[in-house]
């Protein structure tokens, strides 16, 4: 695994450059990012191009052996477009254009700021796309923004429902616009909401909406990756996706991108009900979540921006917890990234992000703490490697035979985790309950998961799943369709163990309740009915109870009326229908399928995960709270989000390559099995 830095050197003066990749390449930093944002330092004027910087900041970086990813600029549109094609930046409802002075004021459906893009980077790629230290492209930067209200923006909207659904019929039924007889009569009546929130308008409307705001900025980002393909070679192209963000689904780039990336910024201060110091370390599950998803495309994935500090925007500046930018590195390679890079070399002494730590404090010359912790895990990788460790980058990944991109080598047993992007769309839109989250309750089901030491590989309903997952988890898929249905019965069938849970099977694919009992198409799976749900008010908590053990609950709880052959886990233990049933099981032909009726806090979804991997004779091992067990290149990687020591459960023997059985507070153990 490579480590490297963003560097912007459009940003500081010239006699500073040699200076700063002179300090990079000493900490034994492998890569930089240049040219992100600097469109107007490329080109100041219209079709008036200057790279002289470039190529000398291209040149200095080489000589150093130093690995190059390009960014191409367009988050940050130059002023002569905004000017000379108002039309190109983002409207709002009210028909107030955003303004010049920051970046991702554009729309990606402007025709303006398309052609703009097709010269900009036609004439990067054109100059640097077979340079030898260039390793790959980053097209953009965290694509988002609020739904646009230009009028190209609104035809694409109506060309895009047009291809989706070929005649205004079919649109109005797939969008019910039978309720309150809001019936169109033709493609071009139809407008882009403002928003994801209905109010009192249509759902279905607003789903669509979702669906087509990340294909434009997929179209977006298509249209760059097609212009950079004939003169780059294999090298990769990626962007930097924000974790959960619902403008853009990663999955709607995979045809487009060989190589997956976020940004992750774990640390912002806004937990609630703080016990411990570590909200100071942030959440593993969140991270190793999105690590996976990034993972779950093509087996290629890259953390391209990492907190290395405090940041400049949470609004609480807390202090990292010593040692977390350490562990957050160890825990993208323990997730196999091919490479970790951060945001930013050196803070900014000016604009919006001076607060913004970098690896090198405001004077461009003192390591900051993030930066030692750089340096540090840089030496770690290397010691471990100079013991005969070989690890894989992973830059092969894309020829790697297709078994093992889904599912790397692991002694650890593999589990599936079914997400499903498009399903977070309709519950921001249509919740039903106020408090479900559904990234939260993806977390708990992963930190379940982890919790029982299993190996988590993503799945999406429409990709090739791995042949040899021991159980798979299906947290509230509410909109489904019968292959989806068929394949998870399928899974079963063939002796999985499947867990499905609450708000799944509710809805088909436009968001509209089947004509049929609660659940239809999972019933015959789940063998129970379920007869009604609940939610409770903000400060009461339900209880529901598994062996003899009472649980806390409050977002969602459903009531079930199971056949005769289904077991019963879990029942309410209070509230009018004290005993109705919450979780069940059953023998489905060779495989046992289990239903989670209750959107319960985490230490449930722990205890049902243990009971059902217990039960199936998973080897699984129970690890403390806020620790995960990974593998990567035969290793055993121990990462402790606590902030106490924990014990690693090394077997006798190991050999310990990093740490001991001992882990202090945030601390790594890295060891091999014989
Ligand atoms: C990211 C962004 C970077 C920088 C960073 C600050 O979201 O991609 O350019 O602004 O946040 O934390």
């Amino acid at each position: 695994m490579r480590i490297g830095t963003y560097y912007y050197p459009e940003q500081w003066p010239r006699d500073q450059w040699e200076r700063d990749f002179d300090r990079i390449a000493s900490m034994g930093l492998q890569i930089v990012h240049m040219a992100e944002f600097a469109w107007f330092s490329m080109e100041p004027r219209a079709g008036v191009f200057k790279f002289d910087w470039l190529d000398e900041a291209i040149d200095l970086a080489a000589k150093r052996n130093l690995e190059i990813i390009l960014c191409t600029p367009t988050a940050a549109p130059p002023v002569w477009l905004a000017q000379d094609y108002p039309d190109s930046l983002l409207k709002d409802d009210a028909g107030t254009r955003a303004r010049f002075g920051g970046r991702r004021h554009y729309s990606p459906m402007s025709s303006a700021m398309r052609n703009a893009t097709r010269r900009i980077v036609t004439e990067m790629a054109e100059r640097y796309g077979d340079h030898p230290s260039v390793i790959g492209w980053q097209i953009d930067n965290e694509y988002s923004g609020p739904f646009d209200q230009n009028q190209e923006t609104h035809q694409a909207f109506r060309d895009w429902l047009q291809r989706k659904y070929k005649t205004i019929d079919a649109l109005n039924n797939a969008w019910g616009c039978q309720f309150w007889n809001t019936y169109y009569t033709g493609f071009a009546q139809v407008m882009l909401p403002k928003d994801r929130d209905p109010r009192y308008a249509n759902p279905h409307h607003h789903l669509d909406a979702s669906r087509f705001w990340s294909w434009a900025w997929a179209d977006f980002n298509r249209l760059q990756a097609k212009l950079l393909r004939p003169y780059i070679g294999d090298r990769f192209v990626t962007t930097n996706f924000m974790p959960f963000h619902l403008d853009a689904n990663p999955a709607d780039m995979a045809e487009d991108l060989t190589l997956f990336a976020w940004d992750c910024y774990p640390v912002t201060g806004w937990e609630k009900n703080i016990i411990d110091q570590t909200y100071r370390l942030a959440n593993p599950n969140m991270i190793g979540l999105v690590h996976d998803h990034m993972a779950s495309f093509n087996g290629r994935w890259a953390q391209l921006e990492l907190q290395p500090g405090q940041v400049n925007w949470s609004g609480v500046p807390v202090l990292l917890f010593p040692g977390a930018v350490r562990l957050w590195l160890w825990t993208c390679f323990a997730h196999g990234a091919e490479f970790v890079t951060t945001y930013r070399f050196r803070q900014p002494n000016f604009g919006t992000e001076l607060f913004h730590h970098g690896l090198m404090n405001p004077d461009g010359v003192t390591m900051s703490e993030g930066g030692k912790q750089f340096v540090r895990v840089i030496d770690e990788l290397r010691s471990i490697e100079d013991r005969g460790s070989r690890i894989e980058d992973g830059k092969s990944g894309a020829s790697r035979p297709q078994s093992s991109i889904l599912n790397p080598p692991s002694s650890l047993p593999a589990v599936g985790l079914l997400f499903d992007f498009d399903q977070l769309w309709y519950f921001k839109t249509l919740p039903q309950a106020r408090k479900w989250d559904q990234p939260v309750w993806l977390q708990s089901w992963y930190g379940a998961l982890a919790r029982s030491g299993l190996q988590i590989r993503i799945i999406h309903p429409d990709r090739p799943w791995p042949d040899d997952l021991k159980m798979i988890v299906a947290p509230s898929v509410q909109m489904l369709d019968e292959t989806l249905v068929k394949r998870l019965s399928d899974y079963a069938g063939d002796g999985g163990n499947l867990i499905l849970t609450c708000r799944t099977g509710l809805m088909d694919r436009s968001g509209q309740l089947w004509r049929g009992l609660v659940g239809k198409p999972i019933l015959p799976l789940i063998g129970t009915n379920i007869t009604a749900y609940d939610g409770l008010p903000d400060d009461l908590w339900g209880s529901v109870e598994m062996d003899g053990k009472e649980y806390p609950w409050q977002v969602w709880g459903d009531l079930l009326e199971p056949s005769n052959e289904v077991e019963v886990l879990a029942r309410y233990a209070d509230q009018f229908y004290r005993g109705a049933i919450a979780g069940t099981r059953r023998v489905h032909h060779k495989g046992v399928v289990s239903y989670c009726g209750v959107y319960a806090e985490p230490s449930f979804v722990d205890a049902f995960v243990e009971k059902i991997a217990r039960d199936a004779n998973l080897p699984i091992t129970i690890l403390p709270p806020r620790v995960h067990l990974l593998e990567r290149d035969g290793l055993k990687i121990l990462l402790n989000y606590q902030d106490a020591a924990v014990e690693a459960p090394a077997p006798e023997g190991s050999q310990f390559l990093l740490g001991s059985k001992s882990v202090e507070p945030a601390g790594v153990v890295i060891w091999k099995e014989n």
